[in-house]
């Protein structure tokens, strides 16, 4: 196993042992120091990088502490006592720019490594969030709001990416530069190196006063960026919505509200930092002062000599700039546990709906599938104390068609939810060929069951790509065929690249009707022995429906199809009819059964007729 692996299993292991009550609870500092180790996690696989990093850093510093040394002795050993000798001062020289040359290039090779680090860990952290995310059931997307993934997704990895590439190294590089800069001054004159120390109580005291105001202020910029995020993705995808209605002037307006105060927040953030920075050369510039007067009259009264006091000049101007610096990052890291935080609560999100565990797991083949399927007393609820169904039997036979019809909202399409386990039942079972869904993989279900929505989604690509799913072993015949039997032809024709025309967002580019083609090419592309469509035609012309409903036909044959219709003429020809009403089956039959029991059904379909269309939004019930 490679590390890489090794890695991805301790933290699949864990996020299985996350104990569940402790995130219920909100114990933070658990939390914190749990998301902390999980991340921390993803660093392992580098840990000879990291060791690679510490080294060039520390020979880069190195490089770089040695300068002023050498300017010291330069003075000291040569100039100040006019033993001058041209060669040694040109052996100096050399050395100097040979350190000079060395700091360049360990550093170089530091940052570049760092970067490479950096940037894997988080690619690797992003990669397994989203595919953490693509595996979650659909309550998780009821509770976690798109926009806020997006900003999961993108900006927290950012923040994590700049906590390995900034914060780390400062810690690392920093950290080591004070230690070398404090051993160098204690090496030159301990006297004048602990009067330099003195400050260093002066500086915690500042960083602690400013920490809290860093802090804030960087948080409330991310904040206020977030929010203008949001509020601009979402006016852009409603942008129609908004000319309709004669919005611009108010959203106008609430963006310039939203602008403004992003603005603030960053002019605050900004004000901070240069606030602190300033205090911090204030305080340099000081202990510079101090340091000329104590080494000044020192070298005065001949107890120092010059090339020390210049070199205790150098590194006293150096030793600000490493805590600076760590005190700023220490701010970042503060935020970056909040995004290592947010992200580790959705890795550690198990999935509602779980693959069967290996002792249930029945194998299916899905090709052989009879398509019986079995409602069995299911009681359901998005919401505890909401019960969309309750108790509810419904049994159909392989190769039936079955059409549905029913007010809005009376639980149509939450049965077909059921049925591809996008949710699971509270109570009761649904079963297919008499195997409890539950006990098939997740993959082979959405094979066997085929679902063509309200709402057809087609994504950013060819229309090839979107009949064959980006899935390579289907070729590129098979695809138009498909599209040829669904009567989708002569508009992809139509096309300027024809079937290599590129959609954009959505499918943005087409009509409702158009979109809807391409998702029952689809279907017949892939063949799935129970097929469902959910007011799949309810976009079509009639011309196009009745093709569509002639390829339906042949495409039904010998599958257990389920047609949802608000539109009576699209399920008269089914072999049974359902009228759902309150997540209840209230009637059942063929049509004529139904219109001569002079029920619900039978009304609708009076009403269709008196409106010169057998349809079904007339009111029901
Ligand atoms: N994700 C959800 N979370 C909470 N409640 C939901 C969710 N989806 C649907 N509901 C509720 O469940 C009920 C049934 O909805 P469903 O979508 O199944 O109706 P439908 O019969 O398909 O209606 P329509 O004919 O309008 O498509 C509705 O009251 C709806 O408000
Ligand atoms: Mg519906």
């Amino acid at each position: 196993m490679s590390d890489a692996d090794a890695n991805h299993k301790d933290t699949m292991n864990d996020r299985k042992n996350i104990n569940k009550t402790h995130l219920e609870e909100n114990n933070k500092n658990y939390n914190k120091r749990t998301s902390f180790k999980a991340m921390m996690g993803y660093a392992k696989p580098h840990r000879w990088a990291f060791v690679g990093i510490f080294c060039c850093s520390l020979l880069g510093i190195s490089a770089d502490l040695l300068q002023p040394y050498l300017v010291k002795i330069a003075i000291d050993d040569h100039l100040a006592v006019n033993q001058t000798s041209i060669g040694f001062l040109v052996q100096l020289a050399a050395i100097f720019l040979g350190l000079a040359i060395v700091s360049f290039i360990f550093t170089y090779i530091q940052n570049n490594l760092l970067q490479h680090v950096g940037q894997s860990i988080v690619s690797r952290i992003r990669k397994d969030l989203f595919r953490h995310i693509s595996r979650m059931s659909m309550s998780f997307f009821d509770r976690f709001h798109i926009g806020s993934l997006v900003t999961n997704v993108s900006s927290d990895t950012e923040t994590i990416s700049s906590f390995f590439t900034q914060v780390l190294l400062s810690l690392i590089r920093d950290g080591m530069m004070l230690v070398l800069i404090i051993f160098f001054m204690f090496q030159l004159d301990p006297v004048l190196a602990g009067y330099s120390l003195i400050v260093l109580p002066v500086i915690a005291v500042v960083a602690a006063l400013f920490r809290r105001m860093l802090r804030r202020a960087y948080q409330n910029a991310r904040t206020r960026l977030s929010r203008l995020i949001a509020f601009t993705a979402e006016n852009l995808s409603g942008m129609f919505l908004i000319q309709a209605f004669h919005q611009e002037e108010e959203q106008k307006r609430r963006f310039k509200e939203q602008n403004l105060l992003h603005l603030q927040a960053n002019i605050i953030q900004a004000r901070s930092n240069v606030i602190f920075n300033r205090t911090f050369d204030i305080l340099g510039n000081a202990a510079l002062v101090m340091m000329v007067w104590l080494g000044g009259r020192a070298v005065l009264g001949e107890s120092l000599q010059v090339g020390v006091l210049y070199a205790f000049i150098s590194y006293i101007r150096q030793f600000f700039q490493p805590i600076n610096q760590i005190t700023m990052q220490w701010n970042t890291f503060q935020s970056t546990t909040v995004s290592m935080e947010r992200i580790w609560n959705i890795l550690s999100t198990k999935p509602e709906v779980a693959d069967p565990k290996s002792d249930v797991v029945t194998s299916i083949n899905p090709r052989q599938v009879m398509g019986q399927i079995d409602f069995d007393h299911v009681s359901f609820g998005y919401l505890e104390d909401r019960p969309i169904f309750q108790s509810l039997n419904l049994h159909l036979y392989p190769g039936e068609m079955v059409g549905i019809v029913g007010t809005t909202g009376a639980g149509k399409s939450t049965l077909i939810s059921l049925l591809n386990r996008f949710y699971d039942v509270n109570q009761g079972s649904i079963q297919i060929d008499g195997t409890d869904i539950r006990h098939i993989p997740q993959h082979t279900l959405h094979r066997i069951v085929g679902l063509i929505q309200q709402e057809p989604f087609l994504f950013s690509g060819t229309i090839i790509d979107n009949v064959r799913m980006f899935r390579q072993d289907i070729t590129r015949e098979q695809a138009m065929e498909a599209c040829r039997f669904v009567g989708a032809q002569p508009m992809i024709s139509r096309l300027p690249q024809g079937y290599d025309t590129r959609l954009s967002e959505r499918g943005s580019g087409l009509s409702a009707g158009e979109r809807q083609l391409i998702s029952f090419a689809r279907i017949v592309v892939f063949q799935p022995r129970v097929l469902i469509l959910d007011e799949a035609t309810a976009n079509l012309d009639s011309h196009t429906e009745q093709l569509v409903q002639q390829a339906l036909e042949t495409v039904s044959q010998g599958r257990t199809t389920i047609v949802i219709a608000h539109r009576l003429s699209t399920v008269m020809h089914a072999d049974r009819i359902l009228v759902m009403e309150q997540g209840a089956i209230v009637e059942e039959g063929t049509h004529q059964e139904l219109v001569a029991a002079q029920g619900i059904y039978a009304d609708l379909y009076q009403h269709a007729r008196e409106a010169g269309k057998p349809s079904c939004t007339t009111k029901l019930g």
